[in-house]
């Protein structure tokens, strides 16, 4: 007798679909599972074989054959327990097999017979939704899947309970759809921070433009603190890109229980991590800080303690906006358009450039420590900020004289609302080079200014370009047409000086 289910195998963000096809045949006793499939899927036999003893349910002492059909595509995960056990369930005739032709089913047993939740429902989902499909996915999944808008779910939370349904016995409810979660619960804001008025400044600019930062100066100056506070500052994701950033979250298993990520991500991973744990990769091809961190930001403190080779795995993707991961079988691709925004100390002890801290190497040790960022990184920072010492006056005076989270974020808005009114669909950071100097005032005093920057700063093609894209987010906050003198006179003083 065959029995057929379907569910998915993953490959990056890619979903594949797979058919689950079980016989059961005379012959010698035996339970094997084809069609290139991993370790946790080879293992699904012992689940499967204890979680129907606990049930009451006894395999027959026959030759049950497995098919993960294509049988060229990789199956990874554990995900391929509750498809197995369906057809065999189907092949046994417990219940009428064809039913599950309607469904994507995916979840990993327990021995105690219990769906445990697997990662890549959302995913899997809107695969499912694609191809006209309801799904059968774990009980505590129920919410996620229904994201969708996929009307067809089952979401148990036992064998037992499925194959009540499909006898007929008994109904799963379907989940109930959770309230929209309530975005900007924030517990920090930027009104805490005291001074540091160009830092501020360049962390809006760079919310309102998506411009990768780089903050740098002495110790305790509040470069994390305002790192911290840099979500606070960011436009909602739509609900195109909430769905994007959720389906990675689904993929590494980190979904809010609510079921949908609904805020920027912001990610700020130890300078500890390596390379696959920051680009992604590793033996189950997982997705890294870079791709969690998808439409929202990767913050790096201490930027020169990380491993050269991690950082110039960032080049290629900052770029790009993903990641390919190549593998001996196949590839896995991961979005990864994120906001760089990093921190660091100008020299080892910290105090370079302050006379009477500074240690007896300046200014050797700053020229050491900052070399271990390569050039080519440095050229994709667009904002540059030298933070100083925090004056004694700013830190005493009133705690209601600097502006809010909301304030800010407010002015952030709108710029990016005015991006939208001048037609543009894209971040000012991924404006395209040919396309920026069309945005320039007809100014000759503008065009004579920008050659001297040039010279100044000795800009690469990409520096020019970049300063160039500050000075548009920059108009854009004043809701200026054009770039206007004042707008890149601002953005020269985001450049770097080093
Ligand atoms: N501008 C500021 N306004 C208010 N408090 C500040 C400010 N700067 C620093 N502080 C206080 O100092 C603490 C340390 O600041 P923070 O960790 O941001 O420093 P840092 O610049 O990251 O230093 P390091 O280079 O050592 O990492 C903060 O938690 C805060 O209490
Ligand atoms: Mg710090």
């Amino acid at each position: 007798m065959l029995a057929k289910s379907h569910t998915v195998s993953f490959q990056g963000i890619d979903v594949h679909s797979v058919t689950v096809e079980v016989v059961i045949n005379n012959g010698l006793p035996n339970f094997n599972i084809v069609g290139l499939a991993d370790k946790a899927v080879g293992e699904s036999r012992e689940r499967i074989r204890a979680c129907f003893h606990t049930i009451g349910i006894s395999l027959p002492a026959k030759r049950i054959t497995v098919n993960l059909s294509p049988a060229d595509v990789p199956k990874e995960g554990a995900h391929f327990d509750l498809p197995i056990a369906l057809s065999i369930l189907g092949a046994l005739k417990i219940f009428d097999s064809v039913q599950l032709e309607e469904y994507t089913a995916l979840g990993e047993l327990s021995l105690d017979g219990i769906i445990n939740p697997c990662v890549g429902i959302l995913p899997a989902s809107l695969h499912a939704l694609e191809y006209n499909k309801g799904i059968i996915c774990p009980q505590q999944s129920g919410n996620e899947a229904a994201w969708t808008g996929i009307q067809n779910i089952i979401a148990a939370k036992r064998l037992l309970d499925l194959i009540n349904h499909f006898k007929g016995d008994q109904i799963i409810a379907p989940p109930v759809m959770p309230d929209s979660v309530t975005p900007y619960a924030f517990s920090v804001d930027m009104k805490e921070v005291r001074g540091q008025v160009m830092a501020r400044r360049g962390l809006e600019i760079a919310a309102a433009g998506g411009h990768n930062m780089l903050m740098s100066g002495p110790p305790g100056a509040g470069k994390s603190m305002l790192a911290q506070r840099f979500s606070t500052l960011l436009s909602p994701l739509s609900p195109e890109e909430a769905l994007e950033v959720s389906i990675i979250h689904s993929l590494s298993g980190l979904l809010p229980e609510s079921g949908l990520v609904t805020t920027r991500p912001y990610r700020d991973p130890h300078h500890s991590i390596s390379t696959p744990a920051l680009v992604g990769g590793g033996a189950k091809a997982k997705p890294g800080e870079i791709s969690l961190a998808h439409r929202g930001v990767l913050f790096l403190d201490e930027l020169p303690e990380f491993p050269r080779h991690t950082l110039e795995a960032l080049r290629q993707p900052l770029e790009t906006g993903e990641v390919l991961i190549a593998r001996a079988s196949n590839h896995a691709r991961f979005p990864a358009k994120f906001q760089l925004l990093a921190a660091m100390n100008p020299c080892r002890c910290g105090y370079l450039g302050e006379v009477e801290r500074e240690c007896s190497k300046a200014p050797l040790c700053g020229k050491d420590y900052q070399s271990k960022l390569s050039g080519p990184l440095l050229d994709r920072f667009d904002l540059f900020v030298q933070m100083q010492k925090i004056d004694p006056k700013d830190l005493v005076m009133p705690a209601d004289d600097g502006e809010d989270s909301t304030t800010i974020r407010m002015r952030v808005i709108n710029a990016i609302d005015f991006q939208k009114e001048r037609g543009q669909k894209y971040r000012n950071a991924d404006f395209k080079s040919a396309d920026l100097l069309a945005q320039l005032d007809d100014d000759a005093a503008l065009n004579d200014l920008l050659q001297k920057a040039f010279d100044k700063f000795n800009l690469s093609a990409r520096g020019f370009y970049r300063m160039l894209k500050v000075a548009r987010t920059i108009a854009d906050l004043a809701r200026h047409e054009k770039i206007v003198m004042q707008d890149l006179l601002e953005a020269m003083q985001f450049r770097r000086v080093l």
